[in-house]
């Protein structure tokens, strides 16, 4: 067991060079079963959650070579369905992304329930609408708890209008559609980047999908699929935790590696707040010279605020400088978790449902704190950067498995963090 050390509250200064999108590198990398050859995958993170994608493949039959740190050659020629290990789908929300690969290679699937970040519930029952519209019988085994799907007769493209939109869904009816019989269009899909990435990886590799990143995709089923080499897109989430570290440490710092458009809703958000955002090609200079304005923000799906960015924006609004903002989350159930970690560093938030309002004090303690989930425990670090004085972050596993070498890159701009491993006394203490 290890965790986050942080001597806080200096500004930070430098360079940090933005790794590739956690949420399309586990949708194409579980999108690449898809295709029965050898895939190229560049601009990989190194983090748990990619590694534990490669791992199911493994175990699935799929040969995987690493070329470099970011580069990966997967082949999934020998890939069977049906033999994910439970106890890794259950590591990550995006092994249930097998569902739609499996079903669309296959006809049918076989998959644990996933794992991931708890916010509340997380239905399936969009993923299952498209699953179905496809002439897939969807039920929940009763043996083990397994998801199951089966298409005897083949997959047949249909017109499906999503009722909630969910990155979820429309990538798993993407993967589901795209070796299917005939035309499948999605009416109200999820614009997210990633979702464009997932669908240019699999025209890159002989698919015909249309329209990503607006408000209809549309997918003309193709027979056969075949290898190629892909780029993953930058992560827009680190990106914005970096923008969030810059704002937060009042330093200056070039976040490299991005792309511009990507972050606008961020960006437009820090700059109400007072913060200085420059926009270069693929970077963005982040500094702030004057207080943290209050502000309000509402996360939404793209292009809005996102949801993964609802923490780290809180920790800015704990320091503005007086006033109250309000912070509506608006596509999860329940992403407050983070906000009792918030109170031990002296926040003072008061919670009513999805809506947070938050007292800026302009400062932050330094406090020993919990990661209770992946992007809540980015916004610990920014909230430590911040802190005069120590904070130590715990269960920083949750962080690992989105944001590669944190430390390190935060190193580089001058942070005085490290990651210690805690003492197995303790930890023994701590499990008790
Ligand atoms: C993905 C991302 C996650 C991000 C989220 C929103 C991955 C692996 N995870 O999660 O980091 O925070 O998008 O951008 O890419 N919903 C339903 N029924 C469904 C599916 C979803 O009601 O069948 C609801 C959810 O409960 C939630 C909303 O739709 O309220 C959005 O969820 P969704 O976009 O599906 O999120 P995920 O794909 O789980």
């Amino acid at each position: 067991m290890e965790k986050i050390v942080i001597n806080g509250g200096k500004p930070l200064y430098g360079d940090i060079w933005v790794s590739g999108m956690k949420n399309s590198a586990v949708a194409v990398i579980i999108g690449s079963l898809l295709i029965e050859d050898k895939c190229v995958i560049e601009n990989l993170p190194d983090i748990s959650d990619v590694a534990i994608s490669f791992e199911i493949l493994q175990h699935m039959g799929a040969s995987v070579r690493r070329l470099n740190k970011t580069t990966y050659e997967i082949d999934n020629t020998r890939t069977k369905g049906g033999i994910s290990p439970s106890e890794l789908v259950r590591k990550m929300r995006a092994s249930y992304y097998l569902l739609g690969a499996e079903l669309g290679r296959f006809h049918r699937a076989y998959v644990d329930q996933p794992g991931g970040c708890y916010f509340g519930e997380r239905p399936i029952d969009q993923h299952v609408k498209g699953f179905e519209a496809l002439g897939g019988k969807f039920e929940v085994s009763k043996d083990t708890g397994y998801y199951k799907i089966e298409a005897p007769n083949g997959l047949k493209g249909a017109s499906v209008f999503m009722d909630v939109v969910s990155v979820g869904a429309t990538i798993n009816t993407i993967l589901a559609a795209v070796k299917a019989e005939g035309m499948t269009v999605i009416e109200n899909p999820a614009k997210e980047p990633h979702v464009v990435d997932l669908a240019n990886f699999l025209n890159t590799c002989g698919a015909n999908v249309s329209g990503a990143g607006t408000d209809v995709i549309k997918i003309k089923g193709v027979n056969k699929l075949h290898g190629c080499s892909y780029a993953i897109l930058p992560d827009m989430i680190e990106a914005g935790t970096c923008m969030a570290i810059a704002a937060a440490t009042g330093g200056c710092i070039k976040v490299e590696n991005v792309i511009p458009k990507h972050l606008e809703s961020i960006t437009a958000k820090l700059v109400e707040m007072g913060v200085e955002v420059e926009e270069l090609d693929d970077a963005v200079i982040v500094s702030r010279s004057g207080d943290i304005n209050k502000v309000n923000i509402k996360t939404q799906v793209y292009p809005g605020v996102p949801t993964d960015m609802n923490a780290q924006m809180c920790v800015l609004m704990c320091l503005a400088n007086g006033g109250t903002s309000y912070l509506t989350e608006g596509v999860f159930e329940n992403k407050f978790r983070y906000c009792e970690e918030l109170r031990r560093m002296g926040a003072v938030i008061k919670l009513d449902g999805k809506v947070a309002a938050v007292e800026g004090r302009g400062i932050l303690n330094p406090a020993v704190v919990k990661a209770v989930d992946l992007r809540a425990g980015a916004a610990m670090v920014v909230a430590g950067l911040a802190a005069k004085g120590r904070t130590e972050i715990e269960d920083i596993h949750h962080i690992e498995r989105g944001y590669e070498d944190i430390v390190k890159k935060l190193r580089g701009v001058g942070a005085d963090i490290k990651k210690i491993v805690i003492p197995e006394k303790f930890q023994y203490e701590k499990a008790n």
